[in-house]
């Protein structure tokens, strides 16, 4: 049966939901943590030996909102040890970030450059003093543009460059670090080429993005393959993936075909090639011309057995039924917890969360899953006092633990969870103009760094209130 989508069912479902918990229901093993990525914040773009990457160059060329001034990031890169007191007051176990290639390894192949590369011994090295865990995504998007000239990853060669790098950052810092994560988003990567990014034209190129695809599924393992050969044995390997589903959910009714094809695109095309699967062909039609970049034994060579999947997640893609392609995007997706979107025009639907880990959790890729991001772009203002007030924020972490808590209680292997982001910063093409933080950046006073109420909901979550009781202001008033 077809559900409307505005079926009061999806209503009700939704407010079962909404049980006073606190961070010990979690347990006591579960990693508490927040994110960034290198381009977002570190800034000083050319400083210390480093070259520039695509995103500098999106920056200079005017493709990122703003322009040159997000080279700046947040000014991350000068500010260590002010950024990590702020962590360390929130109460956090663990700082997810990650290593910008061409600060560390020059133009992409190296040599390793020691001025940009000490930034991360100190970003490491302050982390552990203060009983936080340093998390480390190794690519997260920053590709060097001396090698995007050459092709970047539409050349296959650039698999075996990645991986050199990946082994080079392991042997560097894997004394220090136990988490690491070799890909930040591979379908992110893709859906650049796709849109030719950093290409001087824009249009769609459907090709580009499926050779992409492939040679990151290729980068992912043999980077990881890499980076076991140097790290201790306790050292646990994942990668991560953004997971959008096609909503409504269902596995039957109409459109549930064409539906399905799209979470085999978007999400199955990276997990079954880890898994030793091959590419999902017959659920997904559209992939069949990835074949024209496959050569014989591809299929062992994607292969890697993650210790963890990283869960990203930030809503679904709506869907309506159509004729002929069976369903096409719609504006909306209707939930209890209103129709919002966020600032990138994701819609919002926690129950997607529980959907996406109770689907997977029984896919041969993913043993454990960590949710290495989550979170709710907007532009936030302070209000006149100077205040941020971010409720939207605090609800869209509640609804989404709870949905974490509610798998857990379900015997879902989670492990952990990081916000996105703890401060704001670069929203890719998106710039300063939309804001994940749960700190303030002040962009017009020297990158002023202010905490937003949802800070100090998490600190007072984190201190171990109940989410009801985790007020803001009782929070704030702790300060
Ligand atoms: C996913 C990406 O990993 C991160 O860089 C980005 O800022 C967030 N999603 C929010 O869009």
């Amino acid at each position: 049966m077809t559900r409307s989508v505005d079926d009061p069912r999806r209503v009700e479902k939704s407010h079962q939901f909404d049980l006073p918990f606190t961070r010990d229901d979690f347990g006591p093993e579960f990693t508490w943590g927040v994110a960034s990525a290198a381009f977002q914040v570190e800034g000083a773009w050319d400083e210390d030996g480093k070259r520039p990457s695509v995103w500098d160059e999106a920056c200079l060329r005017g493709r990122v909102r703003g322009g040159r001034a997000c080279l700046d990031g947040i000014d991350a890169y000068h500010r260590l040890d002010q950024d990590l007191d702020l962590l360390s007051a929130l109460g956090i176990g663990a700082y997810r970030f990650s290593i910008n290639w061409p600060r560390v390894f020059g133009d992409g192949r190296g040599p390793w450059n020691p001025a940009g590369a000490s930034y991360y011994d100190r970003l490491i090295d302050g982390c552990l003093a203060r009983g936080i865990e340093p998390w480390v995504t190794v690519h997260h998007w920053d590709m060097p543009m001396a090698l995007e000239r050459e092709g970047g990853w539409l050349r296959r060669a650039t698999v075996d460059d990645f991986a050199t790098f990946a082994a080079e950052v392991a042997r560097h810092y894997g004394d220090r670090v136990k988490h690491w994560m070799v890909m930040n988003e591979p379908l992110s990567i893709v859906g650049h080429a796709f849109l030719g990014v950093h290409r001087r034209r824009s249009g769609l190129y459907p090709m580009a993005a499926l050779a992409t695809l492939h040679h990151l599924n290729l980068a992912c393992a043999e980077g990881a393959r890499r980076m076991r050969e140097v790290l201790p044995q306790d050292a646990k390997i994942g990668v991560t993936h953004v997971f959008t589903l096609a909503w409504p959910y269902d596995r039957v009714g109409r459109g549930a075909r064409a539906r399905r094809a799209i979470d085999a695109l978007l999400v199955d095309a990276f997990l079954d090639p880890a898994a030793g699967l091959g590419y999902p062909f017959a659920i997904c039609p559209p992939l069949r011309p990835i074949r024209r970049f496959v050569v014989d034994g591809d299929e062992e060579l994607a292969r890697f057995d993650y210790d963890f999947v990283g869960v990203q997640y930030y809503g679904p893609v709506p869907t309506r039924p159509a004729r002929l392609v069976g369903v096409l995007p719609r504006a909306t997706v209707p939930s209890a917890e209103a129709r919002v979107r966020s600032g990138v025009g994701v819609p919002v639907d926690p129950d997607g969360l529980l959907e996406v880990l109770r689907r997977y959790r029984s896919h041969p890729a993913c043993r454990r899953f960590v949710i290495t991001e989550s979170g709710f772009g907007m532009n936030d203002r302070p209000g006149e006092d100077g205040r941020i007030r971010d409720d939207i924020r605090i609800w869209y972490a509640r609804t989404h633990l709870e949905r974490v808590l509610a798998a857990k209680r379900e015997g879902i292997p989670v492990d952990g969870f990081f916000q996105w982001s703890w401060a704001d910063n670069v929203e890719w093409l998106f710039g300063r103009s939309v804001r994940f933080g749960l700190v303030y950046i002040d962009y017009e006073d020297d990158f002023r760094r202010i905490p937003k109420d949802s800070y100090y909901w998490f600190r007072a979550f984190l201190g171990g209130e109940t989410v009801a009781s985790a007020t803001v202001s009782e929070a704030r008033r702790g300060r």
